[in-house]
């Protein structure tokens, strides 16, 4: 049973360095063949190798179509958010698990969207400092879901024991056909929204005496204005690119592209630590 475990063991690693050297050819085919892997340690880990191979230089950008919608390991099971459970006080294991299994949600959910936003618009004329960014950030999402992970063993409890929110594509599939329009609402709806509810998260935690999961809610929120700002950096260069008035666009392509309004209260001091004008958003609140 030992030796035939191991030459399992040893069949799985060849396979997975020949399919990690096919896919690092190129960055935009690491990213497809990142997005088709379904289970969430494989992804986080090798969103980690490939941010080293481009970060060293060893790859150009390439051209490779990504899949409607990333593979899925078979738990958790998706459910609409009407059927989530709710989620119950941090003052028990329980209800902070119920947190943090949420965000380790939210944050494959992230990694998947930094690889298809580099696979996905990678025929549009963008300087390699995009692709940059946009690895960084990958990279930083599999960290964030990593440090998730972790934290969920402390309590004994896994990625993929609760159900988790169905919805978190769908925005990427309403923005699968322009780049403005993606990065208005993924990095400037959704990623500036985490910045407006996250310190209220910290402050829980920290009152029931959780500080292990505070300081990882905390390190998600500090590169998340990284990730911000990485977006209005981005949003602002391709406005100019094609003369548009960036504040409009934003505008423009929130009303047409996302479902949901934008809620105050919003914090203003972290999206200003981003670079994000608040006039951009601020006159869209319901
Ligand atoms: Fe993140
Ligand atoms: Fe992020």
């Amino acid at each position: 049973m030992v030796a035939g475990r191991t030459i399992r063991g040893d069949e799985a690693k060849s396979e997975r360095a020949e399919s990690f050297s096919q896919f690092a050819s190129t960055l935009t085919g690491g990213a497809v063949a990142i997005l088709a892997t379904a289970d969430p340690a494989a992804k986080a880990e090798a969103s980690r190798r490939l941010a080293a191979i481009w970060h060293a230089g060893a790859i150009e950008v390439g051209h490779a179509t990504p899949p409607q919608r990333p593979a899925r390991p078979a738990r958790p099971a998706l459910r609409p958010p009407r059927e989530m459970p709710k989620r119950r006080a941090f003052g028990s294991a329980s209800g902070r698990v119920a947190l943090l299994h949420a965000l380790a949600h939210i944050e494959l959910n992230a990694i998947d969207l930094a690889w298809d936003l580099v696979a996905r618009f990678s025929r549009e004329a963008l300087p390699r400092a995009f692709f940059d960014d946009w690895v960084g950030v990958a990279c930083e999402e599999a960290l964030h879901f990593e440090l998730l992970m972790r934290r969920l063993a402390d309590f004994g409890a896994r990625y993929g024991d609760l159900p988790a929110h169905a919805g978190l594509w769908e925005s990427a599939e309403a923005t699968a056909d322009d780049l403005l329009a993606r990065l208005a609402v993924v990095p400037l709806v959704l990623e500036a929204r985490g910045l407006d509810v996250t310190p209220e998260m910290i402050a829980k935690l920290e009152r029931v005496g959780d500080l292990k999961s505070a300081a990882v809610v905390r390190r998600v929120y500090c590169d998340e204005i990284g990730h911000v700002a990485a977006g209005v950096c981005w949003f602002d260069t391709v406005c100019g690119m094609r003369g548009l008035n960036a504040a409009e666009a934003f505008r423009e392509r929130v009303r047409r592209c996302f479902k949901g309004e934008l809620k105050p209260p919003f914090n203003h001091e972290a999206r200003a630590a981003a670079g994000f004008p608040k006039h951009y958003y601020d006159l869209m609140k319901s």
